[in-house]
């Protein structure tokens, strides 16, 4: 009998600040109408310096243990999908594993962008598979706010700040996490970069007066390849189950771009209230989309045991992915 990984807990976290549209308005050339009509975002939330993204972790991966009836000291491994760190080192895995006291654990990061959560989510996946007893903490968590310009409102708009986290763990049962697909395009990554503050590009004046500091994005070429990219991993995922589009109980996807969901569910010809949307209150939260998403719907009681979820993500590098699960 082969041992496969379920979720038993989710859990998310938000700092305390919330900025809405009419907020930025007053900061910015920009309209509440434009940014709804044209990303269904109303609302995001913003950290405080005291509220560093390794904290958003701990706080969600809280949420998620006591979900799952697991202690800190339970944990073998914790992985965190992100791309804005509290700092180069560290990861913030290691500060969520001293935080949590999850002495036993391993931890690490991983660098996947908007797929982050969903990389992870396929490494947990190998570790349970390999041995049914392990308990993996998985984390979605960023500060994005710290790495966008203010002043461009071509960007600042779209991105917010915010955690989730799973508890995934084995079980002998034919449930769980039943296939999982990663893919990359790396000659397509300036499409979507921050190009300093790396090793390549280190800490000059030079670097900050071009705003490398920051996101740039061309924003029509993500947006074409983000559609083109989530349907045909979600026609992969499906084919790799022998499910059809009827078949899907939800599609939670990164939450980028509410005409990108709709995209996708006028595409796959999926009724409205299958596909998870929460991107009017949070914005896109790049790896911490999809655990925020995944923890709201549980917490809502939209997955029932048995349900077929189909969870699927698009983001810098570029990197995409799914994993379908039974819930
Ligand atoms: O997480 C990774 C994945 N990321 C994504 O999937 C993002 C994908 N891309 C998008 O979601 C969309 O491309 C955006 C929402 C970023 C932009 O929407 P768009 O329909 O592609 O707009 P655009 O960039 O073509 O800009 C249209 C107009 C421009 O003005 P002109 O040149 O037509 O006069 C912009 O300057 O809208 C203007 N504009 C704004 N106006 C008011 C751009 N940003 C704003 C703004 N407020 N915040």
């Amino acid at each position: 009998m082969t041992n496969r990984a379920v979720i038993t807990g989710t859990g998310a976290f938000l700092p305390r600040k919330v900025v809405t549209n009419r907020d930025l308005e007053a900061e910015i050339d920009t309209t509440d109408e434009w940014i709804r009509t044209r990303t269904g975002i109303r609302q995001r939330y913003i950290a405080g310096d005291d509220e560093p993204n390794s904290y958003l972790a701990v706080n969600a991966s809280r949420r998620a243990m006591e979900m799952a009836g697991v202690n800190p000291s339970e944990l073998d491994m914790i992985i965190v999908g992100t791309l804005t760190p509290d700092m180069p080192m560290p990861s913030v895995a290691c500060l969520v594993q001293k935080e949590l006291g999850a002495k036993k654990a391993g931890a690490f990061d991983l660098s996947a962008t908007c797929s982050g959560f969903l990389y992870g989510l396929s490494i947990a996946d190998k570790f349970v598979r390999d041995n049914g007893r392990m308990k993996v903490l998985v984390i979605g968590s960023e500060v994005l706010s710290r790495r966008v310009n203010w002043q461009d409102r071509t960007t600042c708009v779209l991105f917010g700040d915010g955690a989730g986290a799973a508890v995934i763990t084995g079980t002998r049962e034919k449930r769980g996490i039943l296939s999982t697909h990663l893919h990359a395009d790396g000659s397509l990554w300036e499409f979507l970069a921050i190009r300093g503050l790396g090793t390549a590009q280190p800490v000059t004046q030079d670097v900050l007066d071009k705003g490398w500091q920051y996101i740039e994005m061309s924003g029509r070429d993500v947006f074409k390849n983000a559609v083109r990219a989530l349907e045909s991993v979600t026609l992969e995922a499906l084919e790799a189950n022998h499910w059809t589009a009827d078949d899907l109980d939800l599609l939670i996807c990164h939450q980028a771009n509410m005409r990108i969901l709709d995209h996708l569910r006028e595409r796959l010809g999926l009724a409205q209230e299958k596909v998870f949307i929460n991107i009017d209150k949070y914005g896109n939260t790049s790896a911490a989309s999809i655990p925020i998403a995944l923890d709201e719907a549980n917490r809502a009681g939209m997955l029932n045991p048995g349900m077929k979820v189909l969870m699927i993500a698009f983001g810098g590098g570029f990197t995409w992915g799914a994993v379908a699960l039974e819930w």
